[in-house]
């Protein structure tokens, strides 16, 4: 039996020694060790040897059965290895070429302003309110006690859309101002309320460095029981101090809107100069910043609360401008160019 053993041993060996392919390998392991294969079936006869040759036979087929085991791994994975040898050599792969770089996508400036305009108001318990750009004549004029023949609807000249609503709103026009939405508002929720409302609107304006037709408003309004211009002077004053990260005043010079009364124009202090006189702020130390007010009784009134019990004030700037002045930018129409130079900056 020992000579059957040590015979197969070499032909196993000499078999792995020239098989090519993996296959061939797995034949071979099946051949000598599977269930019917040779070596199990000379160890079946080791049942009906004596003690003495037991002793033998037993631990040398144990070891032809694990260097068989043994040269079969090693045969495999040098047949590996030379196949992946095979395929490197077919492929040209320059680990010294220059890589393509990918260009990571950032916010857009005017993303940026507007989310920490939001930040900043959502820590003063502000929420985001929302309205559509395209809006009807009454949400944008009638219902702001703007009516048709009303001179002031002369700043605000726009763009009419060619199809009529089907009620008592008008006209379809492409929103103004965000103020539409402060009736809106005032309709879905009810007093008390506090919100913001960031948005794009839309002018029929020459453009320059100053003037696009298409810009962005930012809305507040807060109504609520005991509510007077204080309370916006208090508000403004944190939140242009946290946006600019620097101690900002503001004040308030009358200014006429026809959805508020009394109205009012908000400056702030010049950051350039503190408030010395520069060329930013015209010599004055003071920055023209937005226009704001105490809440119409008629705007109130369209928007379904009693004015009698509730009363609040409302604002409105220019987002641009106040990106333009956090980035010094010095003409607007660079911001919605498009151009990479542009954005990359910021
Ligand atoms: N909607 C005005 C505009 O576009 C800005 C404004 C002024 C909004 C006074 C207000 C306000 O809410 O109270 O010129």
């Amino acid at each position: 039996m020992e000579n059957e053993l040590k015979k197969l041993e070499k032909a196993a060996t000499e078999a792995i020694k020239a098989a090519k392919t993996s296959d061939e390998l797995q034949n071979i392991e099946v051949q000598f060790l599977g269930r019917k294969g040779e070596l199990t079936s000379i160890l079946k006869g080791i049942k009906d040897l004596s003690v003495e040759e037991k002793k033998v036979i037993g631990p040398l087929s144990n070891d032809i059965k694990n260097g068989i085991i043994q040269k079969l791994e090693s045969a495999r994975a040098e047949i590996e290895a030379k196949a992946i040898e095979a395929q490197l050599a077919n492929e040209f792969f320059d680990i010294t070429a220059p890589g393509v770089a990918r260009k990571i996508g950032k916010i857009h400036p005017m993303s940026q302003v507007q989310h920490e305009v939001e930040n900043i108001f959502h820590g003063m318990g502000f929420t985001v309110a929302d309205g559509p750009e395209i809006e009807s004549e009454y949400y944008n004029f009638e219902g702001l006690n703007i009516p048709a023949d009303h001179p002031a609807r002369d700043m605000q000249d726009t763009f009419f859309v060619d199809k009529k609503h089907e009620d008592k709103h008008g006209r379809l026009v492409l929103r103004t101002q965000t103020s539409p939405v402060q009736i809106r508002t005032m309709e879905k929720y009810g007093a008390p309320l506090r919100i913001i409302v960031p948005g794009r609107v839309f002018r029929n304006e020459a453009t320059d460095a100053s003037h696009e037709s298409n810009f962005h408003q930012v809305e507040g309004l807060m109504i609520d029981k005991d509510i007077s211009l204080a309370n916006l002077k208090g508000v403004m004053a944190e939140f242009l101090t946290e946006l600019f990260k620097k101690e900002v005043n503001v004040r308030f010079r009358p200014g006429y809107f026809p959805f508020v009364e009394p109205g009012v124009e908000l400056d702030f202090s010049c950051l350039i100069c503190n408030g010395k006189g520069c060329s930013v702020c015209k010599r004055t130390g003071w920055v023209e910043f937005m226009g704001a007010g105490m809440v119409h009784p008629n705007v109130l009134k369209a928007g379904g609360i009693d004015s009698k019990e509730y009363q609040g004030w409302a604002f409105g700037f220019g987002l641009e401008r106040l990106a333009m002045m956090r980035y010094g930018i010095d003409d607007i129409r660079l911001i919605f160019s498009g151009d990479l130079r542009f954005t990359e900056q910021y």
